[in-house]
């Protein structure tokens, strides 16, 4: 068996794409050991699933800066002590600065509830209702200086329906979001997936724009 890569998680709220990681290691669908979830806020749902999981589970509480760079300066050095191989932002809800996104360039992955590049940023179930689409998702990406514009990997698309609101689109697309997250981060894990000069490589080919298997 191969060595299980390292991976740091962080997490800011109920982390409910943290547990589908956990489990996915777990029943080994993932050949990985989330060694450390990081938390920027205090007394979440997601320390608490990490604690249950036997994952040493702290919180950096980004209130307790003055600045951002300060911030980031704490969580980094958090994150390198772990030494993890790949990091895995889960509802982690901080805007990162160009220099801490740029150290961790090529082993950083993030999901976001959209099917990018549309709706970047939040309240993006309720901006695609309001646009009168009738698809919504979730995409996975590596991160870059772009909020939330980096490489797409995988997007996973739901309908939306009349009369849907914000709160039955947002439980349509996590169920989504807890199929492709682990599945992505295990090709991660297994060598499968790279970044390269910008690009999200799987098997050593680019992937399309809005990632794989995009149509
Ligand atoms: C998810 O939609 C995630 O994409 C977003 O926050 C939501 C909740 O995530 N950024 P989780 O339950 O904390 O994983």
């Amino acid at each position: 068996m191969n060595q299980k890569t390292k991976v740091v998680v962080l997490v800011s709220g109920g982390g409910s794409n943290l547990q589908s990681l956990i489990d996915a290691c777990a029943t080994g669908k993932i050949n990985a050991e989330i060694s450390m979830v990081i938390s920027n806020r205090p007394n979440v749902l997601a320390l608490e699933r990490a604690e249950k999981a036997g994952i040493n589970a702290i919180c950096i509480d980004h209130k307790a800066f003055e600045t951002r760079e300060e911030f980031e300066a704490s969580l980094s050095k958090k994150i390198d002590e772990a030494a993890p191989e790949l990091i895995v932002l889960a509802g982690f809800m901080r805007i990162l600065t160009d220099d801490f996104v740029n150290k961790y360039l090529g082993k950083m992955l993030n999901i976001h509830p959209s099917l990018l590049p549309k709706y970047p940023g939040l309240n993006t179930h309720q901006r695609a209702i309001d646009a009168g689409d009738d698809v919504h998702g979730a995409s996975v990406h590596f991160v870059s200086p772009v909020l939330d514009g980096g490489p797409i990997i995988l997007r996973a698309q739901v309908p939306i329906f009349n009369n849907d609101n914000a709160v039955e689109l947002a439980a349509r697309v996590v169920v989504q979001e807890h199929m492709i997250y682990p599945l992505v981060v295990g090709w991660f894990c297994s060598g499968r997936l790279k970044m390269k000069d910008g690009f999200a490589m799987l098997d050593n080919k680019r992937l399309e724009e809005k990632g794989y298997a995009s149509d």
